[in-house]
């Protein structure tokens, strides 16, 4: 017989090819680190109650000390047989302190460890990708601010809309991080929850003081159910789901640059360092950084997928299937922190071709909307503007004209109360600064969130 904690009521070894499929510790040892802290909160409460004593308690502290040494230190063999993390931890400890090991688990299963030490990993890890998220948001800012006064195409359809400013554009993202990360530390409050003495399921016999674990641990709250402790992963599908969104708005991101970088477009150029060639073609500069942040939104969607669909039919409490709730987990913090990293260092190194984005911008009728509001400003009812701005558009069309080199006499053709004010109307400055609604693209509507922007990141 292998030495197995569990094998006492059985009486044959396990098949190896068993063994290999039922271990999980090439992926779960990342967690070692927090195993070793979470069995040193637990061995203290043991102690702080008096199911073990101190002596032991410094016996159990001191080879888990090493063990974690060791680990660090890659002077570990991890082995299919020991199964996962903590089993390898446990049988270290016995190797390092001794029969007093065999005292660690005392009111403990592996069902509650494992929840806790998942919970450890994931909320250091969310504060990191919360850091992530703002460092981006101040890159983003800090180009807004850069780039106030250009202005660019805004497209719907992917067809040219109206003129806004490419910081406009800029900030929309700076949004939609910045509900990232408010979606990532609500998450964490309910990742912050400390599972420990849940047990295997039904909570333990023994006196363990939850909250005492609780503080040495830092966490901000108990669990309420034991069942539901060793039960629940939707604290990872939640970080999964709102690490999916963050994927996407990088996704939509990426694919503007990727459009924007091509010689079609040519409103930016990434700079060589984030950009890749070809082995045959001498002249590409691809953005490829941008395309594998596409790309790698879909592992992260995947995972997402994964975790609820294994999740979606288990019956109370837990379950093996749920040791396949890590991969996908730690898949995700791991791309997701790389894409953050990445962008951020590569935003900075995109230059703006400012001239093209104009150029762009006055062309396609961008301001047919403009031609409307000036006929609504002068008593015509919308509907009736709209329909002879639309004709105004098509006569211009047929003249391979843009609707600002119309003379007066033409506009005058589609309506009376035309003036030669309407080219003031019709240009990008005008177009730009009267949208001032809150949350327009105004200029000073634009200034003013930036300004509030700054304000907020100053203050995390
Ligand atoms: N390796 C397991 C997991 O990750 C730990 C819990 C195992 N519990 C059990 N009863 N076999 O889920």
């Amino acid at each position: 017989m292998g030495k197995k904690p569990w094998s006492g009521r059985f009486s044959q070894d396990t098949d190896a090819m068993v063994e290999r499929f039922t271990s999980s510790i090439d992926v779960d040892k990342a967690l070692y680190a927090y195993d070793i802290e979470g069995s040193i909160a637990h061995l203290t409460m043991l102690a702080h109650v008096g199911i073990i004593t101190q002596d032991e308690a410094a016996a159990l502290r001191t080879g888990l000390g090493r063990v974690k040494a060791k680990i660090a230190g890659d002077d570990f063999e991890f082995s299919d047989a020991l199964e996962d993390i903590h089993m390898h931890v446990e049988s270290a400890l016995g190797d390092e302190a001794g029969d007093v090991a065999r005292k660690l688990h005392t009111g403990r299963s592996r069902n509650d460890q494992v929840a806790l030490d998942i919970r450890m990993y994931l909320k250091a890890e969310i504060k990191g990708i919360i850091a992530r998220l703002f460092a981006l948001q101040r890159v983003l800012v800090k180009m807004a601010d850069q780039y106030k006064r250009v202005v660019m195409p805004g497209y719907t359809h992917l067809q040219r809309a109206q003129p806004v400013l490419f910081a406009h554009h800029l900030m929309a993202y700076y949004e939609m991080f910045k509900r990232d990360q408010e979606r990532m530390a609500d998450c964490l409050k309910r990742t912050d929850v400390m599972p420990l003495g849940a047990a295997a399921l039904a909570g333990t016999t023994f006196p363990l003081e939850r909250e005492y674990t609780r503080q040495l641990l830092g966490f901000a709250k108990v669990s309420d159910n034991s069942m539901d402790s060793v039960s629940d992963r939707d604290f990872a599908m939640e970080f999964i789901s709102a690490a999916s969104i963050a994927m996407i708005h990088l996704s939509r991101f990426s694919e503007e640059l990727v459009l924007w970088s091509s010689s079609e477009f040519a409103f930016i150029t990434i700079s060589d360092a984030f950009t890749t060639g070809s082995s045959i073609m001498p002249q590409k500069k691809n953005p490829d950084v941008a395309e594998l942040v596409r790309g790698k939104t879909a592992r992260v969607v995947g995972n997402l997928m994964a975790i609820i669909t294994l999740m979606k039919s288990l019956p109370l409490a837990y379950n093996r299937d749920m040791q396949e709730d890590k991969e996908p987990l730690f898949d995700t913090v791991n791309t997701v922190k790389a894409c953050l990293d990445v962008y951020t260092r590569m935003l900075p190194n995109i230059k703006v071709n400012k001239e093209t984005m104009l150029a762009a911008s006055e062309k396609g009728f961008l301001n047919a909307t403009d031609l409307a509001d000036y006929l609504v400003l002068k008593g015509v009812p919308f509907r009736q503007a709209h329909s002879i701005s639309g004709k105004a558009v098509a006569f211009a069309l047929e003249h391979s004209k843009e609707l600002h080199h119309l003379t007066v006499q033409e506009f005058k053709t589609f309506s009376e109360v035309i003036e030669p004010d309407i080219f003031e109307y019709l240009s990008i400055e005008h177009m730009i600064s009267r949208r001032g609604t809150h949350g327009g693209t105004g200029y000073d509507n634009v200034l003013k969130a930036i300004d509030r922007a700054t304000r907020d990141l100053d203050e995390q």
